[in-house]
């Protein structure tokens, strides 16, 4: 069994951030999200693994080399985000005669996917998709399934009157079937090669597509909220672990303090919360819900529910709650000055003082 990762696509519903990260890079509990896949993969079994990598490609291998894996990893470039099925199209060397797990690289299982995995290779299904029951299907690819034979009968993509409200979630259990589907298959309205459209041929030409539910959460981190909800949810597993100095300032919850990281007297930390490598935290309460990346500097500042991510430098700002902060952003007010003020701030970008 193999894994395909996808770490392509332009994150679009994540600028400004994704204008200079990949998505799949962002770090959820100081990790990045991709992180969090490649682990699944490994931990299910699965040693021979491709990345699609596209629009920030460097980015992305540079930061997944840098970690020793448990596992052969390639790269396989994809020109455009020309859609979840063109992404396995152009995989169809590594993949072989393999069956293989496609997996989204911006999705998070909270049980991880190993008991699905061992499912589908148990089985001699040729496809399998993993369901999650979702509050709202219209917004979702949905699956109509015979809960007798455990089988698929029917996938909708954002029904607008649904019949299920059973979601695909974006791990897929596939079989080399899969490219005499997408052979098959035409562009969709929005110029993609889509993946439901594909198992949709499958199913209607016979072919044996099953299903597995999800157990624990899974989030689809697509947008800011969704981002911000997984750090939520990862953060409430955290340990307490402190790597470095606390003077004097009160802890409060689970917390983990990176190395050499200072945190000064007047300081509360409200867990869960993570704070990173070299930072120094004066003045501040941070937390519940807050990852602080490496080498950042907070003073005077109160923030919750919120990423901030390395090298932020933020200063005197009464209140940040449910935030997304960017590498190296600057953040700072002067009580004191009634002057004008300059901010340098990328498209979209929202700033509530
Ligand atoms: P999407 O979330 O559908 O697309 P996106 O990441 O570009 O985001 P947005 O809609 O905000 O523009 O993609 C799901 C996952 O698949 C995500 O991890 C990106 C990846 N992907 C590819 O690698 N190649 C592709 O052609 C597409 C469409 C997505």
């Amino acid at each position: 069994m193999k894994g395909l990762i996808l770490s392509g696509g332009h994150g679009t519903r994540l600028r400004p951030i994704t204008y200079s990260q990949q998505k799949q890079l962002i770090p959820v509990a100081n990790k990045p999200i991709l992180f969090y896949c490649i682990e699944d993969l490994i931990n299910a079994g699965i040693h021979d693994i491709a990345i699609i990598v596209g629009p920030n490609k460097e980015q992305v291998m540079e930061t997944v080399r840098a970690v020793e894996w448990d596992a052969r990893i390639s790269f396989i470039f994809q020109d455009a985000p020309r859609g979840l099925a063109h992404a396995v199209k152009i995989s169809r060397d590594f993949v072989g005669d393999d069956n293989f797990i496609m997996y989204l690289g911006d999705n998070l299982l909270k049980g991880g996917s190993a008991d699905f995995i061992r499912d589908f290779s148990d089985s001699k299904v040729d496809a399998s998709l993993l369901l999650t029951e979702v509050e709202d299907p219209r917004q979702y690819g949905v699956a109509l399934v015979d809960e007798q034979k455990k089988i698929i009968v029917k996938l909708v993509e954002k029904p607008k009157n649904p019949q299920s409200n059973l979601s695909i979630v974006g791990i897929y259990g596939l079989t080399p079937r899969i490219f005499e589907a997408i052979d098959h298959i035409k562009p969709s309205w929005r110029g993609e090669l889509e993946i439901t459209d594909a198992l949709h041929w499958l199913i209607e030409n016979g072919c044996n597509v099953r299903y597995g539910m999800v157990q624990g959460w899974w989030k689809d981190t697509g947008k800011t909220e969704d981002i911000l909800d997984a750090n939520r949810l990862i953060l409430d597993t955290i340990e307490n672990e402190n790597n470095g100095s606390v003077q004097s300032a009160t802890i409060t919850g689970k917390v983990k303090i990176g190395k050499n990281s200072v945190i000064r007297e007047g300081s509360a930390i409200n867990g869960p919360a993570i704070i990173g490598n070299d930072c120094i935290v004066s003045a501040s309460t941070i937390g519940p819900y807050t990852s602080i990346g490496d080498s950042s500097e907070i003073h005077s500042t109160s923030i919750s529910n919120s990423i901030v991510m390395e090298g932020a430098r933020i200063d005197r700002i009464h209140q940040i709650t449910d935030s997304l902060i960017g590498k190296n952003v600057i953040l700072k007010k002067d009580d004191a000055s009634h002057e004008r003020k300059t901010f340098v701030l990328g498209d979209s970008s929202q700033v509530m003082l």
